[in-house]
């Protein structure tokens, strides 16, 4: 067996070639690519070609599964895994359209986020449909030391409903979005750390999203809000992102404790893209 590991930027992301999860992941394999998931923050295991039962006995590797939030969307079966797509089917969609569609990093607005996101890459448009990422250490680590001063021990307040989030829009490209989200009003607002220390690298990240937050808890808004735009612009800049482009077959695995992510679109049906998607479930940030 040999597994390679190979950076993929200069500020995060790695490809994995010569593994089958399949057949190979015993121990050794399972070690190699856990190390490079905690060093590399987002790794793409090249070339697979899974069923939704194999990718939930892969994903499992890593902790228990999370039932994915949006029922509607899951393979039939499998509550676990989710479909991200915009194919349609006798003229309805078959999975979630707009998935991350604004910056975030995943179910930041439940009291224990998730930890990793795995998505399995199916069929790809012919353009588009891109995932960007953002380093959040590297974000926080560049903050003048006045900044991290002024935002250490402040809380992010996170809303589940886009509609109590004016820095972003509800998509008008999946039917049933307007009432997801006016169900989800009623959902407490949640608290979490703004800088967050990841549970094994023991490294500090910024842990806040245009998408999920829409407060400082402990500021009022005139103060809270210039604070948070300045924060999300921190978050986005170019230095700290890697674009990912997709092939047929990737397995990508993303830390949500340390990275923001967001879905580029840029692509119409009938070009389709379709991932498979599962989830580990998390801890509560500290
Ligand atoms: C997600 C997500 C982005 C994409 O699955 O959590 O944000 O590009 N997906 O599909
Ligand atoms: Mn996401």
């Amino acid at each position: 067996m040999s597994i390679r590991v190979n950076p993929v930027s200069a500020c995060m992301g790695a490809e994995i070639v010569g593994l089958d999860v399949r057949r190979q992941f015993n121990d050794e394999a399972f070690a190699i690519v856990e190390k490079a998931f905690h060093d590399h923050m987002v790794i793409a295991i090249r070339d697979q070609s899974l069923s939704a039962e194999d990718q939930k006995a892969f994903s499992r590797r890593f902790g228990p599964l999370e039932v994915q939030a949006n029922s509607t969307y899951a393979i039939p079966g499998h509550p676990e895994v989710l479909i991200i797509s915009n194919d349609l089917v006798d003229g309805k969609p078959v999975g979630l359209i707009d998935a991350g569609d604004h910056w975030h990093t995943d179910s930041q607005s439940r009291a224990i986020p998730s930890r990793a996101t795995i998505l399995h890459a199916i069929r790809n448009p012919s353009q588009g449909g891109d995932t960007f990422f953002a380093n959040m250490y590297a974000a926080y680590d560049s903050l003048s030391d006045d900044v991290k001063r002024r935002i250490s021990g402040l809380h992010g307040v996170n809303a589940s409903s886009k509609l109590k989030n004016p820095r972003v829009v509800v998509s008008q490209r999946r039917p049933d979005a307007d009432d997801f989200y006016a169900s989800r009003l009623g959902k407490p607002d949640v608290l979490h750390p703004i800088v967050r220390v990841h549970p094994v690298t023991k490294r500090k990240a910024l842990y806040l999203s245009p998408r999920f937050t829409i407060a400082i808890a402990e500021l009022p808004d005139e103060e809270g809000q210039p604070l948070l735009d300045m924060l999300f612009e921190q978050q986005m800049r170019p230095k700290f992102r890697y674009d990912h482009k997709w092939r047929d077959g990737d397995l990508v695995m993303w830390d949500n404790r340390c990275l923001m992510h967001c879905a580029s679109g840029g692509y119409t049906y009938p070009d389709v893209r379709r991932m498979h998607r599962t989830v580990i479930v998390g801890e509560k940030p500290e």
